[in-house]
């Protein structure tokens, strides 16, 4: 790669994380997801319903933002400058190797990882991989406790910032030149997309759907098609603890020994071995 694609991906993960705007104040709503606040929930949707919103001013903090710690108002990616460099590095380094498949990630959000998938193929001058972004584009489900127990008491689907639609991903992608066809959307619940999706092979995997059953439905759909020598990058490892167990889960049923690795705080990843 050349110094100016170098400089090229630098800029694109400084901007899809808003790294730049890092010591600005940003206005964070407020958000209401429990019942036992109920009145308070109700005041405000009606606010909300009239163009206002309660918010809190707040100076942004550069090791938030590293570690992809804050729920940033502006970026296209919430998960910061370290998982976004664990992208960039996984996709390198199996490029350089010439391990075979497409890239994914389950859990896109506004598109900002998915983006940076885009742009790393752009600057390695790859035109035969595709990025795959799964994701329901309208926020998280409601936990199906008969089926996955694990999630019993999760509120993930309440967080109505988590829905965004799939017309505004598109739209993020074109805003960088990366919509082509080189980058395919399945929209639905993982448990209907995932496992019919036309996908052959995989080189990385990234699981960024919060939940256990969100990051179960992924592994065991997409986990046979990683090529050996592929990376699968766990989002959420250190912050939610029904991700983590569902990892947990599902490396001992298969057998997986790999040793996971630390991205950052809250982020692991391990290279598929066979
Ligand atoms: C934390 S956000 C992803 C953040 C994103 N990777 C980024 O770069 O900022 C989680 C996303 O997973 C999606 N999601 C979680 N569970 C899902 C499921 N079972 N089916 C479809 N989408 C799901 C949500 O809609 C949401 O967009």
């Amino acid at each position: 790669m050349t110094a100016a694609q170098q400089d090229y991906l630098d800029l694109m993960k400084m901007i899809l994380t808003d790294f730049h705007h890092v010591g600005r104040v940003e206005y964070r709503p407020l958000r209401i997801y429990s019942w036992r606040t109920r009145l308070l929930h109700a005041f405000h949707t009606q606010l909300l319903r009239l163009g206002y919103a309660i918010v809190r001013p707040e100076v942004t903090r550069l090791e938030d933002r590293m570690e992809g710690l804050d729920w940033p108002q502006a970026a296209d990616s919430m998960i910061g400058m370290k998982r976004m460099q664990n992208i960039e590095a996984c996709m390198a380094s199996v490029l350089q190797d010439g391990v075979p498949g497409d890239f994914i990630e389950t859990g896109v959000w506004r598109g900002g990882g998915t983006i940076m998938m885009r742009a790393v193929l752009k600057a390695f001058g790859v035109r035969d991989r595709m990025v795959w972004a799964a994701d329901s584009f309208e926020g998280l489900p409601a936990p199906d406790t008969e089926k996955y127990p694990e999630d019993r008491g999760d509120e993930h689907y309440r967080q109505s910032p988590l829905a965004v639609s799939l017309e505004e991903v598109k739209a993020n992608f074109a805003k960088y030149g990366l919509l082509d066809d080189q980058v395919k959307f399945l929209k639905g619940w993982f448990a209907d997309t995932l496992p019919s999706a036309p996908i052959a092979q995989l080189a990385v995997l990234r699981l960024d759907g919060d939940m256990y059953g969100s990051t179960m439905d992924a592994l065991e759909a997409l986990y046979p098609k990683l090529s050996p020598g592929g990376y699968c990058i766990v989002d959420d490892y250190h912050a939610v603890q029904g991700c983590r167990k569902a990892i947990h889960d599902y490396r001992s049923r298969m057998q997986i020994t790999e040793p996971i690795e630390e991205i950052d705080r809250l982020g692991v990843f391990w290279r598929k071995s066979r």
